[in-house]
């Protein structure tokens, strides 16, 4: 049945009409609200108590999850079912850091393997037991890929800065853009220089494109075609492709098709991470998302952090009309915190269909967007508290103060939380209307005890395991992405126009033709 047509459903709905507003003002005064609804994982704490839902409400949306078959598909998802039905594959990310104990033990084995070659790599090329075709150990690693072959890389390399423990720079490279290209590349030494080329499919247009040039800057200035074997790492599951490439085996790292491309951080896609983390902290990163795994199969609903996410986004953006989500961290470190999340919840949930292919008549996925506070307040803080929007907020912030400035970090713990008071309880101004806020928006705050990599993981996993928990709610598919496939087709005919005269056999609807001729005139004019 559709999740529209359950009675739990219809309940919520029922629930949402007779509620009177505001609800936020008078709950944060409920004396054990905080005790209630917090919940910790690995040492990050998920204080749910500025939702605006009361017990009935939770209630119900626990209803809500059993009637969808929480648990059965959690177990599917589990042990290997191919819960992906759209590509017939299984999910099994959490198997990666050994937090699915159920998957096929074969799957086990291999992950163990793989993970053991990728420390032997790492480790050498830290110590410069690997080195280049000089014998020159590696200064610099660029890591070329997109989407989910690049977000999390670039964001735990960059948050858990302060736990690198090699001199080796890390480059990231994902647009196609030749700026980013030359940006990456920037004064690097080719005798020092190895790139990390990650696709899952190898064949994504961005990757190969920046490969390609990549190898192309190396043979210009070493003119060794030998030496490519030894300055090219791939990562990927299209092992014939990759190998035509050039890269080594003992270079090749393989992505399994049960590894979805925004879930993949924790295969051999995380390799600058384990580079530049070293292998203990990245044992850590990975046990901290192992823990989340534990407590999403095991802990009850009423407590499991992912599902009780899940659950109070379908509340706000279902039966409350939030619009969008915004992801608020206090901490500069979590700068690329929103990009990330953007793929994993939007490429995941971004869906119309039910897994059936029958249209959903509910709203499913908001618009995930946000940034790093306190800067957030001086831009669009305005519109979160007088916009006519309505919207969901989470604020992420670390409790230890990581460069013992104090005046600074209490500063900012400051302001995040009285802006989610602001947003909670609002201000009322009779006489002037213009500085009323109206508050009642719902928001959760995660307080991780430090940033670290056991931390960070966690985190990381409670909003995969998010993603999961809606795709269940909504009936929807969450590890497909077809939406992505048409623009990459109507991208093929446009580049042949752009790049060839006009040719009449091309079809193209008027209004892009003639952008093309503009384009391309302008592209005359100022070649004379
Ligand atoms: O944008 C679509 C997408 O397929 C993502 O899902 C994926 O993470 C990204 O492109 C990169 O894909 P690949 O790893 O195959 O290069």
């Amino acid at each position: 049945m559709a999740a529209q047509d359950t009675p739990e459903w219809k309940t919520l709905s029922a629930l949402a009409d007779a509620r009177t507003e505001p609800v936020l003002p008078t709950l944060v005064n409920h004396e054990h609200r905080s005790k209630d609804m917090s919940f910790s994982v690995a040492g990050c704490l998920f204080d749910f108590s500025k939702q605006k839902a009361d017990e009935k409400v939770l209630d119900a949306l626990i209803a809500l999850a059993h009637a969808q078959q929480f648990n059965q598909r959690t177990v599917a998802m589990f042990t290997g079912e191919k819960i992906n039905t759209s590509e017939q594959r299984a999910v099994l990310h959490p198997a990666l850091r050994d937090g699915a104990p159920d998957a096929p033990t074969l799957l086990k084995q291999s992950v163990t393997s793989v993970r053991q070659r990728m420390i032997e790599s790492a480790v050498d090329i830290r110590s410069g037991n690997r080195a280049g075709y000089t014998n020159k150990p590696f200064t610099d690693i660029v890591h070329i890929g997109i989407g989910g072959s690049h977000l999390g890389p670039e964001l735990v390399v960059k948050a858990l800065a302060a736990h690198k423990t090699t001199h080796i720079n890390i480059h990231f490279l994902a647009n196609i853009d030749a700026g980013d290209f030359e940006h990456a590349i920037a004064n690097l030494n080719p005798e020092t220089t190895l790139f990390i080329v990650v696709s899952k499919s190898f064949n994504t247009l961005e990757t190969q494109i920046n490969a390609l040039s990549a190898r192309s800057w190396f043979l210009e200035r070493t003119a060794n075609r030998d030496a490519i074997a030894q300055h090219f790492v791939g990562v990927t599951s299209n092992l014939a492709a990759a190998e035509e490439f050039g890269f080594s085996e003992e270079n090749l790292f393989p992505i399994w098709d049960w590894v979805g491309g925004r879930f993949s951080l924790w295969s051999a896609v995380g390799l600058p991470v384990l580079i530049a983390l070293g292998p203990e902290n990245y044992s850590a990163f990975l046990s901290g998302a192992r823990e989340v795994d534990e407590h999403f199969t095991s802990a009850p609903a009423e407590q499991n952090i992912p599902l009780m996410s899940a659950l109070f986004a379908t509340w706000n953006t279902n039966f409350l009309g939030t619009e969008s989500l915004a992801i608020l961290p206090y901490d500069q470190r979590l700068d690329l915190l929103t990009d990330f999340l953007q793929q994993l919840e939007m490429e995941s949930n971004g869906k119309s269909v039910t897994q059936e292919g029958e249209h959903v008549s509910h709203t499913t996925m908001p618009v995930l967007w946000g940034g790093v506070g306190t800067n957030g307040q001086h831009a669009y803080h305005q519109f979160l508290h007088q916009g006519t929007r309505r919207y969901a907020a989470d604020f992420i912030l670390v409790a230890q103060d990581p460069y013992q400035k104090s005046e600074h970090h209490n500063w900012l713990t400051a302001n995040a939380l009285a802006q989610s008071q602001a947003m909670a309880v609002g201000l009322s101004s009779p006489d002037t209307p213009q500085r009323a806020v109206k508050g009642d928006h719902p928001t959760t705050t995660i307080v991780l005890e430090e940033l670290g990599p056991r931390q960070l993981g966690g985190l990381l996993a409670v909003f995969e395991h998010k993603v999961f928990c809606q795709g269940v709610l909504w009936d929807i598919n969450s590890f497909d992405q077809w939406g992505v496939e048409l623009g990459k087709a109507l991208a093929k005919p446009i580049y042949a126009e752009l790049t060839q005269e006009n040719n009449p056999d091309i079809e193209q609807d008027c209004v892009t033709r003639a952008l093309i001729d503009h384009i391309k005139q302008a592209q005359n004019t100022h070649r004379t």
